[in-house]
């Protein structure tokens, strides 16, 4: 599915609030609700002027809202349905976040993950091997991709307050008004 405006995004972000990775719950310890806000607010502390980096964090993991039960496909599922909407950059950010992941586990293996990020290594591919490693050292947004990373994994902190959905609309809209691919009409959100 593709979104295809900023209205229907939050609308999305919003039916995260007692969504969960895992269907049965038995993935990480906060919803994905909490988990889009922590990402996003970790990036915005560390990187206050990059408002596509902070909104890929938001939206990471909505691919698991999207499709549940596909978590070897849930970071492209997340990138196919944001990509007219908030752009390249965004997307391929999104798209990084499991291949980053990977990534990390060879070229770091002590780099922390959550027992679920741990378990779903293994059907995501596992570590990368050195060739695959050394190919994604060539992306372009690889840097980026491992902060996003580092914040994604950090991002699971039961009742830590990292703010309200509703202060995110504006950073989409403004994103979405920089990067779309979508006619212009559809991006009114922000008012
Ligand atoms: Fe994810
Ligand atoms: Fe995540």
């Amino acid at each position: 599915m593709e979104l295809r405006s900023v209205e229907e995004l939050m609308d999305l972000l919003y039916a995260c609030r007692g969504a969960w990775d895992t269907p049965d719950r038995s993935g990480d310890p906060v919803d994905l609700h909490d988990h889009a806000l922590q990402t996003a607010a970790l990036l915005r502390r560390s990187r206050p002027a990059d408002k596509e980096l902070q909104v890929a964090g938001l939206v990471h993991d909505i691919g698991h809202l999207l499709q549940p039960s596909d978590d070897a496909g849930h970071a492209d599922h997340a990138a196919d349905a944001v990509h007219a909407l908030l752009g390249d950059r965004v997307a391929h950010l999104v798209r990084l976040h499991v291949p980053a992941k990977r990534y990390l586990a060879t070229v770091s293996p002590d780099h922390d993950l959550s027992a679920q990020s741990t378990l779903t290594l293994r059907a995501q591919g596992g570590p990368m091997s050195h060739a695959e490693a050394a190919a994604f050292e060539h992306d372009p947004l690889a840097d980026d991709a491992i902060t996003l990373r580092q914040a994604d994994d950090a991002a699971k902190v039961v009742g830590l307050d990292a703010g309200v959905l509703e202060d995110w609309r504006t950073v989409l809209g403004i994103v979405a008004a920089q990067n779309s691919h979508l006619p212009n009409s559809r991006l009114r959100a922000v008012d």
